[in-house]
């Protein structure tokens, strides 16, 4: 597939294009969702051993199976079919390197970007499916175990992007996984961090801490960030926020920080990692995850790092350094005064 030109450079191509490019995608995500992978995994096999793994239609198998072998996901060899390594090791649910999380939220999106005409003339956004305790508590491992999936992709180039010193004692507000800070932790033998997020999110973050060593130096606190002030006993050197303000309203995201500052102690450093929109003209590849918002938050947007930017001066602090993480996500470094 092509991949996409700056918008003004769009040729006809790229357009017809984009107009197919939904359908690898989709097959790769119901593929997955059908257990497809997971009966191929193993060795190689031939779609009549495939559809009856699944009890599926031979026919239909078989074009499925066609199908992903063009898009390259499986190796055809001869009548039978294999997991491309990658799948193998990664996408197959019984790896002890699972890394599909993600797949999961994409194939519910799917259903949820088809609303996208309703949601648009109703300004609503979709409401939370009704879920028993149980499938909530389950929905959300998914979630958690998916963005750390995606975090450990950037844990390196965060580490590099944050004025963190070795001793230093950090508040991850909506940590997730608290894959990064667990990360940081690992490389900084001194380093602590108080970890906040909902409260079914602790025996993850706690499990992912101790498995990687650093248990001792991560503390989840459970709570709801828009109501929680933060206050814990010592001001903090250092305050991670990421990919959290994309989830609220300006009014939200802004009380947010200022709660955060609160709790800085002089010459302590803000790090918000978020998607961002680009300049005016072009508001580039962040842009289109403010649909997910739209479809899923009732004030959750993407800012611009100049949004951004002025609700910390209103808050009296100074802009020190802005990293690229990755095609749509940027760290942003502000200060206290000491
Ligand atoms: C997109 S994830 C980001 C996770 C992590 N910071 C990262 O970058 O990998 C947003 C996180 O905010 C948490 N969150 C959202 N609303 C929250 C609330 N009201 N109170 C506490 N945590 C919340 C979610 O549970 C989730 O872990």
């Amino acid at each position: 597939m092509r991949s996409l030109k700056k918008k003004e450079l769009l040729d006809i191509d790229d357009i017809l294009s984009l107009s197919w490019s939904w359908r690898p995608s989709m097959l790769m995500l119901q593929a997955h969702n059908a257990g497809i992978f997971d009966a191929i995994a193993g060795g190689p096999k031939s779609a009549d051993e495939i559809a009856a793994i699944l009890n599926f239609d031979p026919r239909s198998t078989l074009l499925v199976l066609l199908g992903l072998s063009g898009v390259g996901l499986l190796e055809k060899s001869g009548q039978t079919f294999n997991n491309i390594e990658v799948i193998e090791k990664h996408f197959i649910k019984s790896s002890d390197d699972y890394k599909g999380n993600i797949f999961e939220l994409d194939h519910r999106a799917l259903a949820n970007w088809m609303r996208i005409p309703e949601i648009v003339e109703s300004g609503e956004p979709i409401p939370k499916p009704e879920r028993t305790p149980d499938e909530t508590k389950a929905w959300h491992e998914i979630f958690i175990k998916a963005m750390d999936d995606i975090a450990h992709r950037f844990s390196k180039r965060m580490f590099e992007a944050l004025p963190l010193k070795d001793g230093m004692e950090i508040l991850d507000i909506g940590c997730g996984p608290a894959t990064y800070m667990i990360e940081f932790c690992k490389r900084m033998k001194n380093l602590s961090s108080v970890c906040f997020d909902k409260p079914q999110s602790e025996h993850i973050v706690n499990d992912f801490a101790h498995k990687a060593g650093v248990g001792e130096r991560i503390k989840f606190i459970g709570g709801d960030l828009t109501k929680s002030q933060f206050s814990f006993g010592s001001l903090f050197d250092g305050i991670l926020i990421s990919q959290v303000l994309h989830i609220f309203g300006e009014e939200e995201a802004k009380s947010l920080l200022k709660k955060a500052e609160m709790v800085l102690a002089p010459g302590g450093f803000i790090a918000i990692h978020e998607m961002t929109l680009g300049p005016d003209k072009d508001p580039g590849p962040a842009a289109v995850f403010a649909i997910q918002m739209m479809l899923g938050t009732k004030q959750g947007s993407v800012y611009s790092k100049d949004t951004i930017k002025g609700w910390f001066k209103d808050l009296g602090m100074s802009w020190e350094k802005v990293i690229r993480i990755d095609q749509r996500s940027e760290v942003m470094i502000v200060r206290k005064s000491a």
